[in-house]
């Protein structure tokens, strides 16, 4: 699909986006309200004050209703009261090393939460539309070299990948038993995994680790120097997302199911690999080996099979590596020398759009 027709398709949509305040809830809501979208979003507040959500300012052009997800009444509130048309659920406790540190409100968030966004949806009235995030790492990982597909078995080894399979078995019953009978009503789940870009603060993900210690003039601290990952931009699993809900909009059940949304594999490179780019990319700075000792489990490659979406929904994720190192320093960069960050980000999701 056309990127150009998407403002036809969410032009005076109403839009409800769980997880506005988060690094890719951020992203979305922005470029849904550039579309023309009629946008709420419901999160818990950010909890940082240079939060790209803050940044944006984006509460004083979108609806926003702070909230938690773990609580039945406020989710079917919001959901009863703006009566939205389509509905992404990107609200999670999304951090692997804090679900080792939190696993109980981890399951909350992630399982017990997205329970209640699904029964919201099954009492809801007005939804066409709903497009449910989980991740990649939803898959039973099996250390193979070759891409998930979205048929293979869920797992998940820790905390945080169990609650996103565990949420994926939610998601299933939830179809089954209520929602795929419901008529011009159509619903996907979308699993994309290590996600870049600018605008993310997180504690213990890599680009902001390079960043802080850019910026202060120290080392970038290096753990796991020879993991690889699939790293894609941002703009390119939201550019998936925005694709499904349109498709559900034009025929809810032929594009019902469950879709991948990952970079080509040339974008699999190492940690070492990412950092030196990023380091490059900035200008200055020095990368510095620091293995943990007592570090949790982390799984090792994985990566997606994105046939599906490429065949079914015509979607490709268009920046390939060089580029989004290349955008994703430039974002922090700008913003860090006073740029405004809704120009900067703005600019950005033009330019993925190809304007
Ligand atoms: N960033 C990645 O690399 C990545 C990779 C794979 C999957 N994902 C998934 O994509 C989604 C968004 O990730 P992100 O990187 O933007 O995460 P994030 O941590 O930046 O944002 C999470 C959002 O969820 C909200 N939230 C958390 N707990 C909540 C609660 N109890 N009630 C209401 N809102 C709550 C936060 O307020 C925030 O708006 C998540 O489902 C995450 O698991 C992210």
């Amino acid at each position: 699909m056309e990127m150009k027709t998407w403002r036809h398709v969410f032009q005076d949509k109403k839009v409800l986006v769980f997880g506005d305040t988060g690094f890719k809830g951020s992203w979305l809501s922005l470029w849904l309200h550039e579309l023309g979208a009629a946008v709420c979003g419901f999160a818990l507040p950010p909890d940082r004050d240079d939060s790209h959500y803050s940044l944006l300012k984006l509460g004083s052009i979108i609806r926003h209703v702070d909230g938690d997800i773990r609580d039945l009444q406020q989710v079917q509130g919001i959901v009863d009261a703006f009566k939205p048309e389509i509905l992404f659920h990107l609200a999670a406790q999304a951090i692997v090393r804090v679900s080792y540190q939190e696993p109980k409100y981890t399951f909350d968030t992630n399982v017990g939460g997205s329970v209640n966004i699904l029964e919201a949806v099954r009492h809801s009235g007005s939804l066409k539309a709903v497009v449910y995030i989980t991740s990649d790492k939803c898959y039973r990982n099996n250390e193979w070299v070759w891409g998930y597909r979205e048929n293979d078995t869920l797992g998940g080894r820790d905390p945080y990948s169990a609650s996103k399979a565990a949420a994926e078995m939610v998601f299933g019953a939830y179809l089954n038993s209520f929602l795929a009978a419901t008529k011009d009503f159509g619903i996907a789940r979308a699993r994309a995994g290590n996600v870049i870009g600018g605008g993310d603060w997180a504690v213990d993900r890599i680009i902001p680790d390079c960043i802080r210690a850019l910026k202060k003039g120290t080392p970038v601290l290096i753990r796991n120097p020879h993991s690889t990952r699939p790293w894609q931009h941002v703009l390119a699993p939201l550019s998936g997302y925005l694709t499904l809900a349109a498709k559900l909009l034009e025929d809810p059940k032929k594009f019902s199911g469950s879709y991948n949304f990952g970079p080509r594999v040339e974008s699999i490179k190492t940690v070492k690999e990412l950092v030196d780019q990023v380091i490059s990319g900035w200008g200055h700075g020095e990368a510095r080996i620091s293995p943990q000792v007592d570090a949790p489990h982390e799984d090792g490659i994985l990566h997606l099979n994105c046939d599906k979406a490429s065949q079914l929904l015509g979607w490709y994720p268009l920046w390939d590596f060089d580029r989004t190192i290349l955008e994703t320093v430039k974002w922090y960069k700008q913003v860090s020398t006073g740029q405004s960050t809704m120009s900067v980000t703005k600019e950005q999701i033009a330019s993925y759009m190809g304007d």
